[in-house]
């Protein structure tokens, strides 16, 4: 949720900051052409009609006649007249026109051919340069106060958007929490009496109500499941969970279904445990999960291996089959809820529920496939704080 606040916010505030740029980027392209418009136009006034001793504010204006240079009697710049320019053009008959840097500004020189002269024309940008510095320092702070405007623009905004949606899911989990835990006694009550009445019973009559008394337990795993979901939330460090005895049981629960379809299930665990933190019954649901989907899509005679080893400081958990696959762009929508392979009547949940809980512990689930040559799914979780070495030295000492 604060991801989804932060997004929002970083969103507007681009938005808003985007727009300030093009708008000041606008402004100062416009003042800057229409600068050089009036500039070039004064040029060519002063090159017909100036005179060196009356020329304007900043400009200066030079006339070069029988090889004699007018020069006039105002100050000139250092630098001016542009000698090289007036002969050149004299010559040559054809209009010259430059900027020139000096004296710490610039200048914009036009020097053209008359009747029976030649004129050169010069204007000090000076006043000009600095209007630009003034309105690229204004653009400047509005774009840093913009900036301020937009990042709160952007908490408003967000907290108003992403507001009502966290409520909503924090509703939504109390319920969850509420339902499970008003559910779990009276199961727990069922589960109860159903093996008491069982041990009442004659041996050849119990099958029956002991069939019940595991279905009701598998609901009450469901419920505590639920309970747990949706405190994962919020509790990510849970106790050890040694992941590759989670993987051991789901290869367990898996191997008979395997073996009717002579699907060979091979295991490649490390000696030692494993450890991450968090709700071992979630993470079992998770792992059951990927096995289960596995041995759906590996038709007979196929292979899945479950591996669990640790790499790059994580502890990673792969199920890979030989069978059915997916096109490798299917690889990241397979985790959207109720997306389903074509022609299957599930539900699509499975896999969205996977990275959910995957993702509540801190970790990553990844798919990759090729059609009709099998599919690989990695888990990947951060280890527990409690070393793997640690736990093993518990469960060492816990034994006699
Ligand atoms: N091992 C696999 N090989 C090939 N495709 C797979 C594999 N695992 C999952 N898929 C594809 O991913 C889709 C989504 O899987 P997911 O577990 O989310 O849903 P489901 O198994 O169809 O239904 P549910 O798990 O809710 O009962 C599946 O329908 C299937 O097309
Ligand atoms: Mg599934």
């Amino acid at each position: 949720m604060r991801r989804a606040r932060l997004r929002v916010s970083v969103l507007v505030g681009l938005a808003i900051t985007v727009m300030i740029a093009f708008v000041g980027a606008i402004a100062y392209v416009v003042m800057v052409q229409a600068q050089e418009t009036q500039v070039a136009r004064d040029l060519r006034y002063n090159t017909r009609f100036g005179v060196p001793d009356v020329a304007p504010r900043c400009a200066w204006v030079f006339v070069l006649k029988d090889g004699v240079l007018d020069e006039g009697v105002l100050a000139v710049p250092g630098g001016f007249p542009l000698r090289g320019d007036l002969d050149a053009v004299q010559s040559s008959g054809v209009a010259v026109s430059r900027d020139v840097s000096a004296n710490g500004t610039e200048y914009m020189v036009l020097t053209t051919a008359g009747a029976n002269s030649t004129v050169q024309a010069v204007f000090d940008m000076r006043y000009l340069l600095a209007d630009r510095h003034h309105l690229l320092l204004a653009l400047g702070i509005a774009q840093a106060a913009g900036l301020l405007l937009a990042a709160l623009i952007g908490l408003g905004v967000s907290r108003r958007t992403v507001g009502p949606l966290a409520e909503a899911l924090a509703r939504q989990r109390q319920f969850v929490t509420d339902a499970s835990h008003e559910l779990r006694t009276p199961l727990a009550r069922a589960y109860l009496r159903a093996q008491l009445l069982s041990e009442d019973l004659p041996e050849d009559q119990r099958d029956g109500l002991d069939a019940l008394a595991r279905s009701i337990r598998g609901l009450s795993d469901v419920v505590d499941d639920l309970l747990l979901s949706a405190r994962l939330n919020r509790e990510l460090d849970g106790p050890p969970v040694n992941l590759v005895a989670v993987a051991e049981a789901a290869v367990a629960g898996e191997s008979e279904r395997a073996a009717e379809r002579r699907i060979v299930l091979s295991v490649e665990f490390p000696s030692g445990p494993l450890v991450v933190s968090g709700v071992e019954t979630a993470l079992r649901r998770a792992v059951d999960e990927l096995l289960a989907n596995a041995v759906r899509h590996t038709p007979e005679g196929g292979r899945i291996s479950v591996r669990v080893a640790q790499r790059d400081g994580q502890v990673e958990l792969t199920v890979a089959d030989t069978g059915e696959g997916f096109e490798s762009v299917e690889a990241e929508r397979l985790f959207d809820r109720f997306h389903h392979g074509r022609g299957e009547k599930r539900f699509g949940l499975g896999l969205a529920l996977v990275r959910e809980i995957v993702a509540g512990h801190g970790g990553t689930v990844r798919a990759s496939g090729h059609p009709g040559r099998g599919a690989r799914f990695t888990l990947r979780l951060p280890p527990a704080v409690e070393s793997s070495s640690r736990l093993r030295e518990r469960i060492t000492s816990a034994c006699p």
